[in-house]
């Protein structure tokens, strides 16, 4: 740790002051909705939302583009965007008029609607895969297409790296143990069985390990993200990715690339920009726009796989699909997204937004004399606290500092800038302030200062407040 652990805490503690003094509106919510005697499990209705380093959550009034005003009245620059869910802003203008026309037709109905065959080509001229089917979200899709890929191959277990994260799908809920076996990851719930009999877990970056387990024949399908986002970001090494293309196919192996976060590299995301060729392709969260929704879609020979398995059943339950998936609301919102969203433009302004989000980051961090790095995928970004960017979950999570980076957290929060409580990352909506990277600079350069004692201690500049804007 570079910092002080007493300045650490104390600085932490006096942070979270700041926001309780300044948001009794907020706080009056959380008490209620704690001491009663029923209601949302801690108040909240996801019991993700108490991730965040706050002394209690953050109530949002209203959400719009890369604004945020909480119920307390305070204006906020948005770096968070939903932990990915509203990449391309909040509500969208075309998101909110497909929604509005869409809401006078009927929101779901278990049949397809008009805008279905421009959705499966607009998928098709995105992601290059032929076929497709729609899910509420990505843990959905990622589940039944790896129930998909075992039913093809007959093979029974999974590969997936350490680190990952592909939403609450049991058999990707695993770890490297120190001993290098798969493991559950200790903090999951109630599994139905263990998920490390159904599951290999091998370093990222690893292509002798990927070729090992290969070789057991067993392995129907690997589950990766082009480059890890869900353990700090990890990028893969020049090679890998084509290495893992042909180890898979040299062992009738599927590869399935969950884009649910890299979508953020560009139109088409990862897949697109590199020229990917997974059998199974995964998006989800902001895929719609904000509207829940995720993809998966599959090639030629994943579709006659299914058709073949498929022929073999009886009718019935598959295990595969949920009533509300596909319905003409999320069919509007996916075309509404298709046409406005992720297209080149938007990108172009997202992705400068986060350059520029890059540079702040880098110069506040320089001046603090500090040598962290920056890693950055298009629109999304992640500040490192080690000089080199590591190759691999474990050295990734050797680097990590949850105390420094909630007082960062909290710091920003006082200073306007709202950002995800997971790790350091920031993501830039289309439609950024070009004053907010000055703005994250200053703040940034202010709170390393204060937390290496070369501030004089001072209050932040307060945030603006709706009554004075
Ligand atoms: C790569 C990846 N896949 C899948 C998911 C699951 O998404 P959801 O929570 O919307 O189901 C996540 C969530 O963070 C993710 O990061």
């Amino acid at each position: 740790m570079p910092f002080d652990p007493a300045r650490l805490a104390a600085i932490h503690a006096r942070e979270a002051d700041r926001y309780a003094s300044a948001r009794p509106l907020s706080a009056a919510r959380a008490r209620q909705g704690t001491a009663a005697a029923g209601g949302f499990f801690g108040g909240v209705p996801q019991h993700w939302m108490l991730d965040w380093p706050t002394p209690f959550p953050l109530v949002v009034a209203q959400a719009a583009g890369t604004r945020l005003v909480d119920l307390d009245g305070h204006h906020l620059t948005d770096l968070c965007l939903g932990d990915t869910g509203a990449m391309f802003g909040h509500a969208p203008p075309a998101i909110a008029a497909a929604l509005t026309r869409q809401a006078q037709r009927g929101l779901t109905t278990m049949l397809p609607s008009q805008d279905g065959e421009a959705v499966a080509e607009g998928l098709t001229r995105l992601f290059g895969l032929p076929w497709w089917q729609m899910t509420l979200t990505a843990s959905d899709a990622n589940r039944f297409a790896l129930r998909a890929a075992r039913a093809i191959t007959g093979r029974p277990r999974i590969l997936v790296f350490d680190g990952c994260y592909h939403g609450a799908v049991d058999e990707t809920a695993v770890e490297l143990a120190p001993d290098g076996s798969t493991r559950a990851k200790p903090s999951l719930w109630g599994s139905a069985f263990d998920p490390a009999a159904a599951t290999v877990c091998v370093p990222f970056n690893d292509l002798d390990a990927v070729e090992a387990a290969l070789a057991t024949g067993d392995i129907a399908c690997v589950i990766t993200e082009p480059a890890l986002t869900n353990c700090g970001m990890v990028p893969p090494v020049p090679g890998f990715l084509d290495g893992l293309r042909a180890a898979t196919r040299r062992t009738g192996t599927l590869l399935l690339i969950d884009e649910t976060h890299t979508l953020s590299t560009g139109p088409g995301g990862w897949t697109a920009q590199a020229g990917l060729d997974p059998d199974i392709f995964v998006a989800g969260k902001a895929v719609a726009g904000g509207v829940p929704c995720a993809v998966w879609g599959f090639s030629h020979a994943v579709k006659a796989g299914i058709d073949r398995v498929r022929a073999t059943l009886p009718g019935g339950h598959s295990g595969v699909g949920t009533t509300l998936s596909g319905s003409p609301l999320q069919l509007a919102a996916l075309r509404a997204s298709l046409d406005y969203l992720m297209v080149p433009s938007v990108y172009d302004r997202m992705i400068t937004g986060a350059a520029a989000l890059e540079q702040a980051v880098r110069t506040a961090v320089a001046g603090a004399g500090l040598d962290w790095s920056v890693v950055r995928i298009g629109a999304r970004l992640e500040t490192v606290f080690s000089p080199t960017v590591p190759r691999t979950a474990a050295q990734m999570r050797a680097t990590f500092d949850h105390p420094v980076e909630a007082a960062i957290h909290l710091g920003l929060l006082n200073r306007g800038l709202l950002v995800t409580p997971f790790h350091n990352m920031l993501l830039a909506g289309p439609d950024l302030d070009p004053a907010a990277p000055r703005q994250l600079q200053d703040a940034l350069a202010g709170i390393l200062a204060d937390l290496s004692g070369a501030a004089t201690t001072r209050a932040p500049t307060p945030v603006p407040h709706v009554h004075d804007a």
